[in-house]
Protein backbone atom coordinates (compact mmCIF):
# COMPACT_ATOMS: atom_id res chain seq x y z
CA UNK A 1 0.00 0.00 0.00
CA UNK A 2 2.79 2.33 1.18
CA UNK A 3 4.65 2.00 -2.19
CA UNK A 4 1.40 2.17 -4.13
CA UNK A 5 0.67 5.78 -2.72
CA UNK A 6 4.43 7.05 -2.96
CA UNK A 7 4.26 5.85 -6.85
CA UNK A 8 0.97 7.96 -6.98
CA UNK A 9 2.47 11.13 -5.77
CA UNK A 10 5.19 10.91 -7.65
CA UNK A 11 4.01 9.59 -10.90
CA UNK A 12 0.19 10.62 -10.80
CA UNK A 13 -1.03 7.63 -12.41
CA UNK A 14 -1.50 4.03 -11.43
CA UNK A 15 -3.11 1.25 -13.57
CA UNK A 16 -6.94 0.45 -12.80
CA UNK A 17 -6.14 -2.71 -10.72
CA UNK A 18 -3.67 -0.57 -8.53
CA UNK A 19 -6.97 1.96 -7.86
CA UNK A 20 -8.81 -0.99 -7.28
CA UNK A 21 -6.49 -2.77 -4.84
CA UNK A 22 -6.11 1.11 -2.89
CA UNK A 23 -9.47 1.07 -2.44
CA UNK A 24 -10.45 -2.44 -1.54
CA UNK A 25 -7.27 -2.22 1.09
CA UNK A 26 -7.68 0.43 2.11
CA UNK A 27 -7.05 1.31 6.03
CA UNK A 28 -6.12 4.09 8.48
CA UNK A 29 -2.54 4.10 7.97
CA UNK A 30 -3.29 4.50 4.24
CA UNK A 31 -5.95 7.20 4.77
CA UNK A 32 -3.57 9.05 6.49
CA UNK A 33 -0.75 9.01 4.16
CA UNK A 34 -3.01 10.11 1.32
CA UNK A 35 -4.30 12.82 3.47
CA UNK A 36 -0.81 14.14 4.85
CA UNK A 37 0.64 14.04 0.91
CA UNK A 38 -2.70 15.69 -0.58
CA UNK A 39 -2.65 18.34 2.06
CA UNK A 40 0.97 19.07 1.01
CA UNK A 41 0.51 18.63 -2.69
CA UNK A 42 -2.38 21.10 -2.74
CA UNK A 43 -0.73 23.84 -0.58
CA UNK A 44 2.15 23.61 -2.70
CA UNK A 45 -0.36 25.35 -5.50
CA UNK A 46 -2.94 26.80 -3.58
CA UNK A 47 -1.43 27.27 -0.09
CA UNK A 48 -4.31 27.60 2.34
CA UNK A 49 -6.50 28.87 0.41
CA UNK A 50 -9.84 27.82 -0.01
CA UNK A 51 -12.13 29.19 -2.94
CA UNK A 52 -15.59 30.10 -2.86
CA UNK A 53 -18.55 29.69 -5.18
CA UNK A 54 -21.81 30.89 -4.97
CA UNK A 55 -24.22 28.53 -5.54
CA UNK A 56 -27.60 29.54 -7.49
CA UNK A 57 -30.21 27.02 -7.56
CA UNK A 58 -32.19 28.33 -10.36
CA UNK A 59 -35.07 25.75 -10.85
CA UNK A 60 -36.02 22.05 -9.45
CA UNK A 61 -38.27 21.36 -12.64
CA UNK A 62 -36.29 18.73 -15.19
CA UNK A 63 -36.90 16.63 -17.60
CA UNK A 64 -34.57 13.78 -16.66
CA UNK A 65 -36.16 10.98 -14.03
CA UNK A 66 -32.89 9.81 -12.46
CA UNK A 67 -33.02 6.47 -10.11
CA UNK A 68 -31.30 8.64 -7.18
CA UNK A 69 -32.35 12.12 -7.91
CA UNK A 70 -35.35 13.36 -5.56
CA UNK A 71 -35.95 16.19 -8.15
CA UNK A 72 -36.72 13.55 -11.07
CA UNK A 73 -39.55 13.96 -13.16
CA UNK A 74 -41.43 11.01 -11.40
CA UNK A 75 -41.01 12.96 -7.95
CA UNK A 76 -44.78 13.93 -8.28
CA UNK A 77 -44.40 15.10 -4.23
CA UNK A 78 -41.39 17.50 -5.15
CA UNK A 79 -43.01 21.07 -5.05
CA UNK A 80 -41.64 22.87 -7.94
CA UNK A 81 -39.85 26.32 -8.36
CA UNK A 82 -38.08 27.87 -10.84
CA UNK A 83 -36.40 31.26 -10.38
CA UNK A 84 -37.03 34.19 -12.56
CA UNK A 85 -34.06 35.95 -14.26
CA UNK A 86 -34.65 38.95 -11.83
CA UNK A 87 -34.30 36.92 -9.05
CA UNK A 88 -31.04 35.03 -10.24
CA UNK A 89 -29.66 38.66 -10.96
CA UNK A 90 -30.45 39.70 -7.72
CA UNK A 91 -28.94 36.53 -5.86
CA UNK A 92 -25.80 37.39 -7.81
CA UNK A 93 -26.17 41.16 -6.91
CA UNK A 94 -26.32 39.84 -3.15
CA UNK A 95 -23.74 37.56 -3.80
CA UNK A 96 -21.26 40.06 -5.09
CA UNK A 97 -21.55 42.24 -2.17
CA UNK A 98 -20.93 39.49 0.11
CA UNK A 99 -17.54 38.44 -1.67
CA UNK A 100 -18.51 36.22 -4.25
CA UNK A 101 -16.31 36.63 -7.42
CA UNK A 102 -18.02 32.84 -8.73
CA UNK A 103 -21.25 32.49 -9.60
CA UNK A 104 -22.76 28.88 -9.97
CA UNK A 105 -25.81 28.63 -11.89
CA UNK A 106 -27.56 24.99 -11.34
CA UNK A 107 -31.18 23.44 -12.08
CA UNK A 108 -32.77 20.61 -13.42
CA UNK A 109 -32.76 20.27 -17.27
CA UNK A 110 -35.97 22.84 -17.42
CA UNK A 111 -37.44 23.49 -20.93
CA UNK A 112 -37.72 27.20 -19.66
CA UNK A 113 -34.26 27.76 -19.75
CA UNK A 114 -33.67 28.08 -23.48
CA UNK A 115 -30.48 29.16 -24.60
CA UNK A 116 -31.96 32.89 -24.97
CA UNK A 117 -33.10 32.96 -21.21
CA UNK A 118 -30.03 31.51 -20.14
CA UNK A 119 -27.77 33.58 -21.97
CA UNK A 120 -29.18 36.55 -21.66
CA UNK A 121 -28.81 35.92 -18.18
CA UNK A 122 -25.47 35.02 -18.06
CA UNK A 123 -24.88 38.20 -20.29
CA UNK A 124 -26.54 40.57 -17.63
CA UNK A 125 -24.35 38.84 -14.75
CA UNK A 126 -21.38 39.25 -16.78
CA UNK A 127 -22.44 42.61 -17.70
CA UNK A 128 -22.33 43.70 -13.95
CA UNK A 129 -19.69 41.95 -12.79
CA UNK A 130 -17.47 41.43 -15.32
CA UNK A 131 -14.88 40.70 -12.48
CA UNK A 132 -16.28 37.41 -11.75
CA UNK A 133 -16.75 33.84 -12.90
CA UNK A 134 -19.91 32.12 -13.86
CA UNK A 135 -20.35 28.56 -13.57
CA UNK A 136 -23.05 26.54 -15.50
CA UNK A 137 -24.49 23.66 -13.86
CA UNK A 138 -27.66 22.89 -15.85
CA UNK A 139 -27.02 19.33 -17.44
CA UNK A 140 -27.17 17.88 -20.62
CA UNK A 141 -27.22 20.38 -23.60
CA UNK A 142 -26.51 20.28 -27.31
CA UNK A 143 -23.35 21.31 -28.63
CA UNK A 144 -24.66 24.56 -30.02
CA UNK A 145 -26.16 25.63 -26.97
CA UNK A 146 -22.73 24.73 -25.24
CA UNK A 147 -20.96 27.20 -27.71
CA UNK A 148 -23.61 29.89 -27.74
CA UNK A 149 -23.49 30.05 -23.49
CA UNK A 150 -20.37 30.25 -23.41
CA UNK A 151 -20.27 33.25 -26.34
CA UNK A 152 -22.48 35.20 -23.68
CA UNK A 153 -19.45 34.61 -21.20
CA UNK A 154 -20.22 31.19 -19.29
CA UNK A 155 -16.74 30.71 -18.21
CA UNK A 156 -16.97 27.23 -16.62
CA UNK A 157 -19.12 24.15 -16.61
CA UNK A 158 -19.79 21.53 -14.12
CA UNK A 159 -20.99 17.98 -15.89
CA UNK A 160 -20.94 15.17 -13.30
CA UNK A 161 -20.17 11.54 -15.00
CA UNK A 162 -21.53 10.27 -12.54
CA UNK A 163 -19.75 6.79 -13.23
CA UNK A 164 -17.46 5.81 -16.08
CA UNK A 165 -18.40 2.59 -16.44
CA UNK A 166 -21.41 2.66 -18.79
CA UNK A 167 -23.21 -0.92 -16.97
CA UNK A 168 -23.19 1.01 -14.00
CA UNK A 169 -24.23 4.52 -15.46
CA UNK A 170 -27.48 2.35 -17.28
CA UNK A 171 -28.44 1.20 -13.71
CA UNK A 172 -28.82 4.35 -11.96
CA UNK A 173 -30.60 6.51 -15.20
CA UNK A 174 -33.47 5.41 -17.52
CA UNK A 175 -32.86 4.19 -20.75
CA UNK A 176 -33.26 7.18 -22.35
CA UNK A 177 -30.08 8.58 -21.08
CA UNK A 178 -26.66 7.52 -22.51
CA UNK A 179 -23.55 7.22 -20.94
CA UNK A 180 -21.66 8.41 -24.44
CA UNK A 181 -23.57 11.29 -24.37
CA UNK A 182 -23.13 12.36 -21.30
CA UNK A 183 -18.84 12.04 -21.48
CA UNK A 184 -19.54 13.49 -25.25
CA UNK A 185 -20.63 16.48 -23.23
CA UNK A 186 -17.53 16.49 -21.23
CA UNK A 187 -15.34 16.86 -24.53
CA UNK A 188 -17.41 19.21 -26.32
CA UNK A 189 -16.99 21.74 -23.34
CA UNK A 190 -13.63 21.39 -23.43
CA UNK A 191 -13.31 22.00 -27.15
CA UNK A 192 -15.52 25.21 -26.37
CA UNK A 193 -12.79 26.55 -24.05
CA UNK A 194 -14.58 26.10 -21.04
CA UNK A 195 -12.69 25.02 -17.30
CA UNK A 196 -14.83 21.61 -17.20
CA UNK A 197 -16.21 20.06 -13.90
CA UNK A 198 -16.62 16.37 -13.93
CA UNK A 199 -17.67 14.10 -11.23
CA UNK A 200 -19.27 11.60 -9.36
CA UNK A 201 -21.13 9.84 -5.94
CA UNK A 202 -19.81 7.78 -3.49
CA UNK A 203 -21.07 4.61 -2.63
CA UNK A 204 -23.74 5.22 -5.50
CA UNK A 205 -26.42 2.09 -5.76
CA UNK A 206 -24.89 -1.08 -7.29
CA UNK A 207 -20.90 1.15 -7.32
CA UNK A 208 -18.08 -1.72 -7.10
CA UNK A 209 -14.65 -0.63 -6.48
CA UNK A 210 -13.46 -1.48 -10.15
CA UNK A 211 -16.54 1.33 -10.78
CA UNK A 212 -14.55 3.66 -8.27
CA UNK A 213 -11.29 2.54 -10.15
CA UNK A 214 -12.34 3.48 -13.21
CA UNK A 215 -13.79 6.73 -12.06
CA UNK A 216 -10.14 7.34 -10.40
CA UNK A 217 -8.97 6.12 -14.36
CA UNK A 218 -11.08 8.49 -15.88
CA UNK A 219 -10.14 11.27 -13.74
CA UNK A 220 -6.63 10.89 -14.63
CA UNK A 221 -6.93 11.15 -18.52
CA UNK A 222 -9.53 13.47 -18.75
CA UNK A 223 -7.81 15.82 -16.37
CA UNK A 224 -11.01 18.18 -15.04
CA UNK A 225 -10.52 21.37 -13.76
CA UNK A 226 -13.18 21.03 -11.38
CA UNK A 227 -14.32 17.93 -10.09
CA UNK A 228 -17.51 17.52 -7.92
CA UNK A 229 -17.37 13.92 -5.61
CA UNK A 230 -19.77 13.91 -2.73
CA UNK A 231 -21.39 10.44 -1.02
CA UNK A 232 -24.46 8.97 -2.29
CA UNK A 233 -27.83 10.24 0.40
CA UNK A 234 -30.98 8.31 -1.04
CA UNK A 235 -34.30 10.49 -0.89
CA UNK A 236 -37.14 8.78 0.27
CA UNK A 237 -39.53 9.66 -2.87
CA UNK A 238 -36.79 7.65 -5.16
CA UNK A 239 -36.47 3.96 -6.10
CA UNK A 240 -33.08 3.94 -4.11
CA UNK A 241 -35.09 5.06 -0.91
CA UNK A 242 -33.50 2.20 1.20
CA UNK A 243 -30.21 1.92 -0.14
CA UNK A 244 -27.58 3.21 2.68
CA UNK A 245 -25.71 6.88 2.16
CA UNK A 246 -22.24 6.77 1.38
CA UNK A 247 -19.42 7.28 3.77
CA UNK A 248 -17.28 10.46 5.10
CA UNK A 249 -14.75 7.99 5.00
CA UNK A 250 -14.60 6.85 1.56
CA UNK A 251 -15.07 9.78 -0.01
CA UNK A 252 -12.23 11.89 1.97
CA UNK A 253 -9.84 8.98 1.36
CA UNK A 254 -11.08 9.53 -2.34
CA UNK A 255 -10.54 13.54 -2.26
CA UNK A 256 -6.95 12.52 -1.48
CA UNK A 257 -6.04 10.38 -4.12
CA UNK A 258 -7.99 12.77 -6.93
CA UNK A 259 -5.52 15.80 -5.23
CA UNK A 260 -2.91 13.66 -5.89
CA UNK A 261 -4.09 12.25 -9.59
CA UNK A 262 -4.04 15.31 -10.90
CA UNK A 263 -2.50 18.10 -8.46
CA UNK A 264 -4.18 21.06 -10.17
CA UNK A 265 -7.64 20.18 -9.77
CA UNK A 266 -10.30 22.35 -8.02
CA UNK A 267 -12.15 20.02 -5.74
CA UNK A 268 -15.38 21.02 -3.75
CA UNK A 269 -15.88 19.59 0.26
CA UNK A 270 -19.60 19.41 -0.93
CA UNK A 271 -22.63 19.94 0.48
CA UNK A 272 -23.63 16.17 0.58
CA UNK A 273 -20.59 15.90 2.54
CA UNK A 274 -21.72 18.49 5.05
CA UNK A 275 -24.95 16.41 5.14
CA UNK A 276 -23.52 12.97 6.22
CA UNK A 277 -21.19 14.58 8.89
CA UNK A 278 -21.60 17.50 11.38
CA UNK A 279 -17.79 18.30 9.90
CA UNK A 280 -17.92 16.52 6.77
CA UNK A 281 -17.00 19.46 4.67
CA UNK A 282 -14.11 20.56 6.93
CA UNK A 283 -12.62 16.64 6.69
CA UNK A 284 -12.69 17.23 3.08
CA UNK A 285 -10.62 20.07 3.37
CA UNK A 286 -8.19 18.07 5.19
CA UNK A 287 -8.27 15.74 3.11
CA UNK A 288 -7.34 17.79 -0.03
CA UNK A 289 -10.67 19.52 -1.00
CA UNK A 290 -10.04 23.41 -1.78
CA UNK A 291 -13.30 24.50 -2.81
CA UNK A 292 -16.62 25.23 -0.72
CA UNK A 293 -19.90 26.09 -2.44
CA UNK A 294 -21.80 27.91 0.00
CA UNK A 295 -25.92 28.38 -1.03
CA UNK A 296 -26.89 31.67 -2.12
CA UNK A 297 -30.40 30.94 -3.37
CA UNK A 298 -33.35 32.57 -1.97
CA UNK A 299 -34.39 30.82 1.64
CA UNK A 300 -37.48 30.02 0.47
CA UNK A 301 -36.16 27.63 -2.25
CA UNK A 302 -33.96 25.88 -0.55
CA UNK A 303 -35.75 23.29 1.23
CA UNK A 304 -37.51 22.91 -2.17
CA UNK A 305 -34.51 21.50 -3.94
CA UNK A 306 -33.92 18.99 -2.63
CA UNK A 307 -31.47 16.33 -4.36
CA UNK A 308 -31.39 14.01 -1.13
CA UNK A 309 -32.93 14.09 2.16
CA UNK A 310 -31.96 15.86 5.30
CA UNK A 311 -29.42 18.59 2.79
CA UNK A 312 -28.06 20.79 5.18
CA UNK A 313 -28.28 25.08 4.92
CA UNK A 314 -31.77 24.85 4.27
CA UNK A 315 -33.38 26.87 6.79
CA UNK A 316 -33.17 30.19 8.15
CA UNK A 317 -30.03 30.22 10.11
CA UNK A 318 -28.61 29.22 6.59
CA UNK A 319 -29.09 32.99 5.25
CA UNK A 320 -25.53 33.35 6.04
CA UNK A 321 -23.44 30.38 4.82
CA UNK A 322 -20.70 32.63 4.05
CA UNK A 323 -20.00 33.59 7.20
CA UNK A 324 -20.40 30.19 8.48
CA UNK A 325 -18.09 28.44 5.98
CA UNK A 326 -15.61 31.34 6.80
CA UNK A 327 -15.44 30.67 10.17
CA UNK A 328 -15.41 26.73 9.73
CA UNK A 329 -12.28 27.07 7.62
CA UNK A 330 -10.57 29.39 10.10
CA UNK A 331 -10.62 26.90 12.87
CA UNK A 332 -9.17 24.30 10.73
CA UNK A 333 -6.50 26.69 9.64
CA UNK A 334 -7.63 27.53 6.12
CA UNK A 335 -8.73 30.62 4.68
CA UNK A 336 -11.58 31.65 2.24
CA UNK A 337 -10.63 33.75 -0.36
CA UNK A 338 -12.23 36.16 -2.27
CA UNK A 339 -11.09 35.58 -5.98
CA UNK A 340 -12.14 34.13 -8.91
CA UNK A 341 -10.22 31.27 -8.31
CA UNK A 342 -9.24 29.90 -11.85
CA UNK A 343 -7.91 26.40 -12.22
CA UNK A 344 -3.62 26.65 -11.93
CA UNK A 345 -1.31 25.11 -14.22
N1 LIG B 1 -27.18 11.84 -3.30
C1 LIG B 1 -26.02 12.48 -3.53
N2 LIG B 1 -25.80 13.24 -4.62
C2 LIG B 1 -26.80 13.36 -5.51
N3 LIG B 1 -26.87 14.01 -6.67
C3 LIG B 1 -28.11 13.85 -7.18
N4 LIG B 1 -28.85 13.07 -6.36
C4 LIG B 1 -28.06 12.75 -5.31
C5 LIG B 1 -28.22 11.95 -4.16
N5 LIG B 1 -29.37 11.30 -3.90
C6 LIG B 1 -25.72 14.69 -7.29
C7 LIG B 1 -25.50 14.15 -8.69
C8 LIG B 1 -25.68 15.39 -9.57
C9 LIG B 1 -25.41 16.51 -8.60
C10 LIG B 1 -26.01 17.82 -8.99
O1 LIG B 1 -25.96 16.06 -7.38
O2 LIG B 1 -24.18 13.64 -8.82
O3 LIG B 1 -24.82 15.44 -10.67
FE1 LIG C 1 -24.75 26.95 5.19
FE2 LIG C 1 -23.18 26.69 7.41
S1 LIG C 1 -22.62 26.70 5.32
S2 LIG C 1 -25.31 27.16 7.24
Amino acid sequence: MQNLIHKLAASHSLEIQEYEFLIKNRNDEAAKLLRKLADKTRREIYGTDVYVRGLIEISNICCNDCLYCGIRRSNTNCERYRLTPEQILSCADEGYELGFRTFVLQGGEDSFFTDDVLGGIVREIKSHHSDCAVTLSMGERSFESYKFLRECGADRYLLRHETADKEHYSKLHPASMSFENRIQCLYELRSLGYQVGCGFMVESPFQTEKNLAQDLKFIEEFKPDMCGIGPFIPHKETPFKNFPAGTVELTCYLLSIIRLIHPPVLLPATTALGTIHPTGRELGIMSGANVVMPNLSPVNVRKKYELYDNKICTGEESAQCRGCLSNRMKKIGYEIVTARGDVKS
